[in-house]
């Protein structure tokens, strides 16, 4: 009897599903109230919980985005305030409001989504990602984040979730360094970074556009006030942030969900160094002091310092190099380098950034070149997880039916500097070969609907229990 009556819920549900949802049998969940305390179906009663993803929506929803891009496809270029970044917020605005959330911005274009608890003063859950995209990348590094989350909530609705605690999602502005060479800008100034309030004021890009009159322009900025961005303390009782895993380890194990333990401690420094330049016949090799040279010398540094620390953990990247004027036949007068540098032990990560410095400083000398900037752009302390919300999301992975294993976030999130105002958790997806910041990127529909329910679990449970 018990079993007919499961039967003809199971059956009724698909059928108020209708067959726009692609729901791919192995994840359904199959779930009862003890297994998953505190999760409240629609009628209590109800021992078999489905909650499906609409793969076939969100897929699309990722492609309409990518189309939004500065490059051509497969690659997606969205960079801060342009043209497409717009047309992109416009669009996961609309999308906040078709799922029945309530729409915010902030000064620098942080974008919320509410959707109000039965306790609307108690701290929010939130969750989110960015969808700015470096030159030339692809199209789910951050957006599997943000329509995910809004995925999540629709998932949420469609079961018959109230949520306790309200729901948020955040879609966050700049997660990439690329226009203003400050990454996490969003997120860095809800976490309140004072210094970064005031920097911005007096910011511009490589083509001299002020950030006040590029954030201006993309319809934000109004009072200049970047300290109105700040959260409050008590704004969030916990930050969950669902990513690629940007690395190969869950595709090659075949594990579907990463529970992301720690963020590893990322930090960038720009050099620049000045030379007399000249006639790239006429000025003969002693007579040199070439800053195109000590710019090479530096980041064939960088290799040697990372090297040098033992650990396959500390990583150093040269992704920028100019030397001006650029031309065949004139001798470098200026060059400019960044440095990406970074490690789980920030002890180490720190100690190359020392012996960069160092070896800037000699190669400057002995080359005879002026030193003419070496500026921390940003040296950040790792992250970690909060136990509350590994167990939240473990919990929800188990329930799913769904292999998943802890690991470490190489890459730095915005989940980074929500850890400073919440306790903080990520859930990684599988992409394939490890790709990312590469149009190659790529995560499947299946296992993206995957990391979508956990994190909808995830939200549920810590909404009503935490
Ligand atoms: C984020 O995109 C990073 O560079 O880790
Ligand atoms: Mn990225
Ligand atoms: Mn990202």
């Amino acid at each position: 009897m018990a079993s007919r009556f499961l039967l003809l819920l199971l059956l009724l549900s698909l059928l108020l599903i209708g067959n726009c949802i692609e729901e791919d049998e192995t994840t359904t969940i199959k779930t009862t109230m003890e297994q998953f305390s505190g999760y409240p179906a629609a009628d209590p009663s109800q021992e078999i919980h489905s909650i499906p993803v609409d793969s076939l929506a969100l897929q699309q929803q990722i492609d309409e985005l990518s189309t939004f891009s500065d490059s051509a496809a497969p690659s997606v270029t969205r960079i801060l305030y342009s043209d497409n970044d717009v047309v992109a917020r416009r669009f996961i605005k609309n999308l906040m409001g078709r799922a029945g959330l309530s729409v915010r911005e902030d000064a620098v274009g942080n974008i919320f989504g509410r959707w109000e608890g039965s306790e609307p003063d108690a701290p929010a859950v939130s969750t989110g990602s960015h969808i700015d995209a470096i030159p030339y990348s692809g199209k789910y590094d951050g957006v599997v984040g943000v329509l995910g989350a809004i995925e999540a909530i629709n998932v949420l609705n469609r079961s018959g979730f109230k949520p306790k605690r309200s729901l948020e999602v955040i879609m966050f502005t700049s997660e990439e360094p690329t226009r203003y060479g400050i990454s996490c800008l969003g997120s860095r100034l809800l976490a309140g970074s004072v210094s970064l309030a005031k920097a911005l004021t007096q910011t511009v890009d490589n083509a001299n556009i002020s950030f006040l009159d590029a954030a201006k322009s993309a319809g934000y900025a109004e009072n200049e006030d970047f300290s109105s961005v700040f959260l409050d303390e008590k704004s969030y009782s916990a930050f969950v942030e669902l990513h690629i895993e940007q690395g190969p380890i869950l595709e090659n194990e075949g594990i579907s969900i990463g529970i992301v333990t720690a963020i590893a401690a990322p930090a960038s420094i720009k050099v620049g160094f000045g030379g007399n330049g000249g006639h790239a016949g006429a000025v003969l090799m002693p007579q040199r002091n070439d800053a195109g040279l000590a710019a090479a010398e530096l980041a064939l540094a960088v290799e040697k310092h990372v090297l040098e620390s033992g650990s396959v953990d500390t990583v150093g990247t040269v992704g920028i190099l100019e030397v001006h004027p650029g031309a065949i036949n004139s001798i470098p007068s200026r060059s400019h380098i960044e440095i990406d540098t970074r490690d789980i032990d920030e002890k180490r990560r720190n100690t190359v950034i020392e012996k960069v410095h160092e070896s800037a400083v000699s190669i400057s000398k002995r080359r005879g070149v002026d030193l003419l900037e070496f500026k921390i752009v940003n040296q950040d302390p790792p992250a970690l997880s909060d136990d509350s919300v590994i167990n939240a999301m473990e919990s929800a992975a188990q329930l799913l039916g769904l292999s998943h294993k802890k690991m470490i976030s190489r890459a730095y999130h915005d989940s980074l500097f929500m850890a400073r105002k919440a306790p903080m958790g990520m859930i990684f997806i599988p992409c394939y070969k490890g790709y990312s910041h590469k149009p190659e990127e790529y995560a499947s529909p299946e296992d993206i609907a995957k990391g979508v329910k956990v994190l909808a679990l995830t939200l549920a449970k810590l909404s009503i229990n935490s």
